[in-house]
């Protein structure tokens, strides 16, 4: 990498903010040189702004940045933003940051369906990432957007992709046991969730159902497999647990999709990408693994973990457990894997 590029968080005073800011600390190629939120946190140090910290606490100069407005003339040092807003506000602030010339990497589902805005979880579909050439053609901007899915998403097909190419799929369930933090800060009341399972949450089936197949597709068309998803919250802090069963194109034993995860090796390995985990599967053989407090720092938080992996009699396929950090592989830690490889690609500059 030639310079290092410069990038503002936006939403950084929240869950995926904090966590992006963290993950940027002495980066390779990129230096955060600003910090943006709403108008309640604009002008106060974000260590009086911030809602979380990780237990590592932020370096004492960053806590010092000003909180900036998310304006593109009050970030203009930047040349890559991270967006951390809601999906209510995400739509329209990162396409003026777009407008005005930004690489924005969004974790908002606003612009996730635009047709001309990829969904990229770099290991199951880093060809998707020249679209934004065509975003940009189509609508006269000078910088684009790329979104990365739904937390679940990104942890459910970085795990389907080594079976879809050694195996084909023809139908997948699964059934989710979603971390808190998925929810934000301060997010679900405790009186609400402790000695509880809330087995609703608001909007994430239909995501998870619809970005699976836009990533697991041609950049064109989505893939055809039949997916269902049943999504839970449950009352661990980090790390989303999800069931999963699949019916496969073609007879296979569950050792050898075992062994295809296990030697898989997406894009972002095969570049050295800074963030890359390796390996970006791991496969565990004990019946009771994965489990977050012991597996969601797999891979720095960027590697999901396969366990109980075994005969579907149902689907006649395989069925297996998989689990990932939402905030890291589900989050900030994947739009930074996706500047990686779009700097990588020479997309950005
Ligand atoms: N948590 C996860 O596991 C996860 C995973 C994948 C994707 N996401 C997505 O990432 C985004 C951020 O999620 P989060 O969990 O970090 O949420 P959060 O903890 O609630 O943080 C929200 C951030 O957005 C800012 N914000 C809130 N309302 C705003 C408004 N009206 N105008 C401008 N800024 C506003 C907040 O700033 P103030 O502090 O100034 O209010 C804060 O910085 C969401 O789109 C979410 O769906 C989250």
């Amino acid at each position: 990498m030639r310079r290092k590029f410069k990038v503002a968080v936006l939403g950084a005073t929240g869950m995926v903010g904090v966590r992006f800011i963290s993950l940027l600390v002495g980066h390779p190629w990129f230096k955060l040189v600003a910090a943006a939120a709403s108008e309640r946190s604009k002008g106060q140090r974000l260590r009086e702004a911030v809602r979380w910290l990780p237990p590592q606490g932020l370096p004492e100069e960053i806590l010092e940045f000003e909180v900036k407005s998310l304006s593109p003339k009050e970030l203009e040092a930047a040349d890559v933003v991270f967006s951390a807003l809601p999906s209510d506000v995400a739509g329209r602030v990162e396409e003026e940051f777009a407008r005005a010339g930004f690489a924005v990497f969004s974790n908002a589902s606003s612009h996730r369906m635009d047709k001309d805005v990829p969904v990229l979880n770099p290991e199951v579909n880093a060809d998707h990432a020249f679209l934004v050439e065509e975003q940009r053609k189509r609508r006269r901007w000078s910088g684009f957007i790329v979104t990365n899915p739904n937390c679940t998403a990104a942890v459910l097909t970085l795990s389907l992709k080594p079976i879809l190419d050694g195996f084909g799929i023809r139908r997948v369930l699964v059934s989710t046991m979603q971390a808190l933090s998925g929810a934000g800060y301060p997010g679900v009341p405790s009186l609400d969730i402790v000695d509880n399972i809330i087995p609703f949450i608001k909007g994430e089936e239909e995501k998870v159902e619809r970005e699976t197949l836009k990533m697991m597709g041609s950049p064109s068309k989505p893939a055809s497999f039949k997916i269902s998803a049943s999504c839970h919250r449950v009352s661990t802090i980090d790390g989303h647990l999800e069931a999963v069963f699949v019916e496969l194109g073609r007879k296979a034993e569950p050792s050898e999709v075992a062994e295809a995860m296990e030697v898989f090796q997406g894009e972002p390995q095969k570049l050295g990408l800074p963030t890359a985990p390796k390996p970006p599967i791991v496969v565990k053989g004990e019946n009771d693994r994965p489990q977050p407090r012991l597996d969601r720092m797999a891979g720095g938080g960027m590697a999901v973990v396969v366990g109980r992996m075994r005969k579907d009699p149902g689907l006649n396929g395989v069925k297996y457990v998989v689990l990932g950090h939402n905030t890291i592989r589900g989050a900030a830690g994947c739009s930074i894997l996706n500047a990686e490889l779009l700097a990588a690609k020479r997309l950005i500059s």
